[in-house]
């Protein structure tokens, strides 16, 4: 039987997207052809989750994903080195840079008390798997609760802990990866291998993410024992994406011709178009987040506002030479056109 939450007429998800690329324009766009829309939680206040959600509540089934905050302490030594490491590339981008190290927790108990009293269809949790009195609280108010996971381990104790449906992320995935343990090295690889594990071991429905390049990867993630597919890079230059004309620009220029995955920007893993920014701080990474995505927050967005593609963070899953412009519905009906 098909989670109510599936019942969707494809079989894909537009991915949630924080930062500024997912819009209310994406998420309609994408409910309007017919996939399940996901509004990126992160980095939003309660009251900016809140207006978005607002705008959703005529989508019918949609979702909110959540960054779910980590315990882990900061090195402080590690951290002022960084920074100093950093401290040549912020001057020449205008920016003076803190080496006290800042950290959050991204208003969590604020969202999860919107989301309790203003239930919305399905909640989405990356980066870790909040206490279960959280996803009981959620579940009680009537959401569909699904945990992001990128090994079976992680898929099994989610499932203990009682989540209705699994978002299975592959290392090719665009963007911070949802492993709960962010000292971990993510190897490239596809994503198809993984959903495959984890269905072996659980009967939850399951979305899988990561490196969707075209209508044969959704097919093959599917054969592979994924309910649907999940969509973050290709839909990063559609006309209703919110990412950044230099963001936009790089994934299509030639001079991008490689993804890799790095802490360099936010002190977690995430994969990124690989430039300058990269290549001269790879060696020195910490992790630290969100202290380090603190650190350079107005460095990139100043590379951002100039146009400086070699100082910004250019998420990227392996599948963006595929990332087409055009309307996001039209992408995401092509890449069930064969289904
Ligand atoms: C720009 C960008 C921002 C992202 N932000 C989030 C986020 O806020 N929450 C989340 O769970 N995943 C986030 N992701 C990961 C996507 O939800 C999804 O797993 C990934 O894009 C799928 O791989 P693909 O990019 O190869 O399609 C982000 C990805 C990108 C490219």
């Amino acid at each position: 039987m098909t989670a109510a939450f599936l019942e969707t007429a494809l079989p894909l998800v537009a991915a949630p997207m924080a930062g500024g690329a997912t819009t209310v324009d994406l998420g309609a766009a994408a409910t309007g052809a017919g996939a399940l829309a996901f509004l990126a939680g992160g980095y939003l206040s309660a009251e900016a989750l809140h207006a978005r959600i607002r705008a959703a509540r005529d989508w019918g089934v949609f979702g909110v994903n959540l960054f779910v905050p980590g315990a882990d302490a900061v090195d402080a030594e590690a951290f002022r080195r960084y920074a100093g490491e950093l401290a040549d590339e912020a001057r020449a981008g205008g920016v003076t840079l803190d080496p006290v190290p800042r950290t959050d927790d991204d208003a969590w108990s604020d969202k999860v008390a919107l989301l309790c009293e203003e239930p919305v269809p399905v909640v989405s949790f990356t980066f870790a798997l909040p206490d279960r009195s959280d996803i009981e609280r959620l579940r009680r108010a009537g959401s569909a609760v699904l945990a992001t996971v990128t090994t079976v381990a992680e898929a099994r104790f989610a499932e203990d802990a009682g989540v209705d449906g699994l978002i299975v992320q592959g290392p090719s995935a665009g963007g911070h990866s949802a492993t709960w343990d962010p000292d971990r090295r993510i190897a490239d690889g596809a994503t198809a291998p993984i959903v495959s594990a984890v269905r072996r071991n659980t009967s939850l429905p399951l979305i899988a993410a990561g490196g969707v390049d075209g209508p044969a990867a959704v097919a093959a993630l599917l054969h592979a024992g994924a309910d649907a597919v999940a969509v973050g890079t290709l839909l990063l230059r559609t006309d209703e994406s919110g990412a950044s004309p230099t963001h936009r620009d790089a994934l299509a220029s030639p001079e991008y011709t490689e993804t890799a995955v790095t802490r360099a920007f936010t002190g977690r893993p995430a994969r990124a178009l690989r430039n300058g920014f990269i290549d001269r701080h790879a060696s020195h990474e910490i992790t630290a987040y969100p202290a380090v995505h603190h650190l350079t927050r107005e460095l990139r967005q100043r590379a951002a506002a100039s146009g400086d593609a070699e100082r910004l963070h250019l998420w990227a899953g392996t599948g963006y030479r595929a990332a087409g412009t055009g309307s996001a519905s039209d992408v995401l009906r092509s890449l069930a056109a064969s289904l």
